[in-house]
């Protein structure tokens, strides 16, 4: 799908990957880039950013898990690309670690992104177009203990995004779940391992969008973890599941 004069949301968008990806979807030339943001104060950082930059970006007031934000977005009219990037990390053992820690992240990292497909979804499928794009992460493939609870919730994330695949794919909606691996935001701050940046993992995500992919990795380290998947998935279970709190 091309991105010139898309109408594009992106959930998540304050800061991290969404924020980068809101420039890079103008950048794209996207005709308005609805960025969704849940304080105050940061509608009016990315108003006055988009201004001094004369992107074409409308921050909305977004909190994926309230029903009205979600109904507000519905209500702008047809979104041709829906990005479910907004996303929420544990860390720590599931046994262990705060419940409330896990809970919000099946909220906001699941059921977000279904509750802002089920607004979106009908009015792409009444134009027999549209795109929704969850980010997800390689992790989803395997879990990555460290982040057990997280990675179960992208898993089911992945999971959903075949099903919704499945029910939109022939009505010209095609739904794909990207998956990096560590990318340099807030939410790895802690972990002291190699890092994407945002404008790789958002290049890439924008270069998948235009080709249309299926539930691509994202970056050497995703590949690689996919492609030992395939040959051994044992080994890099047990390789993976060393990585713990
Ligand atoms: N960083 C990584 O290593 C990595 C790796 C693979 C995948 N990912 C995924 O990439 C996506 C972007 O993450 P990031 O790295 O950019 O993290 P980040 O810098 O922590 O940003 C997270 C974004 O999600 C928003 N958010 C959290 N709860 C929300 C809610 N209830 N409703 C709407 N927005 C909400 C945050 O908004 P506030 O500013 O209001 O909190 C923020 O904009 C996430 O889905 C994440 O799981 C990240």
């Amino acid at each position: 799908m091309d991105i010139a004069n898309r109408r594009v949301l992106i959930t998540g968008a304050s800061r991290g990957l969404g924020r980068t990806l809101a420039f890079a979807f103008a950048e794209g030339g996207a005709r308005e880039v609805f960025a969704g943001a849940r304080k105050a104060e940061d509608i009016e950082r990315l108003r006055s950013d988009a201004q001094a930059f004369d992107a074409p970006i409308t921050p909305i007031k977004l909190d994926v898990t309230l029903a009205e934000d979600i109904q507000a977005a519905a209500a702008l009219g047809s979104i041709d690309i829906l990005v479910n990037n907004a996303g929420v990390a544990g860390y720590g053992n599931p046994l262990q670690m705060n419940f409330e820690s896990a809970l919000e992240e099946m909220s906001v990292n699941y059921f977000g992104a279904l509750r802002m497909a089920r607004a979106l979804a009908p009015a792409m499928v009444e134009q027999g177009q549209g795109m929704i794009v969850n980010v997800a992460t390689a992790f989803a493939k395997v879990n990555l203990p460290l982040v057990g609870t997280y990675c179960a919730s992208k898993a089911a994330l992945l999971s959903l995004g075949q099903a919704l695949q499945a029910y939109l794919g022939d009505k010209g909606v095609h739904v794909m779940t990207v998956m990096p691996t560590t990318i340099d935001t807030d939410m790895s701050s802690g972990a002291d391992v190699p890092k994407m940046t945002k404008e790789f993992v958002a290049g890439e995500i924008l270069r998948h969008i235009r080709a249309e992919t299926i539930d691509p990795p994202i970056g050497d380290e995703a590949k690689g973890i996919l492609d030992g998947l395939l040959k051994d998935p044992v080994a890099m279970e047990k390789m993976i599941g060393q990585i713990r709190a």
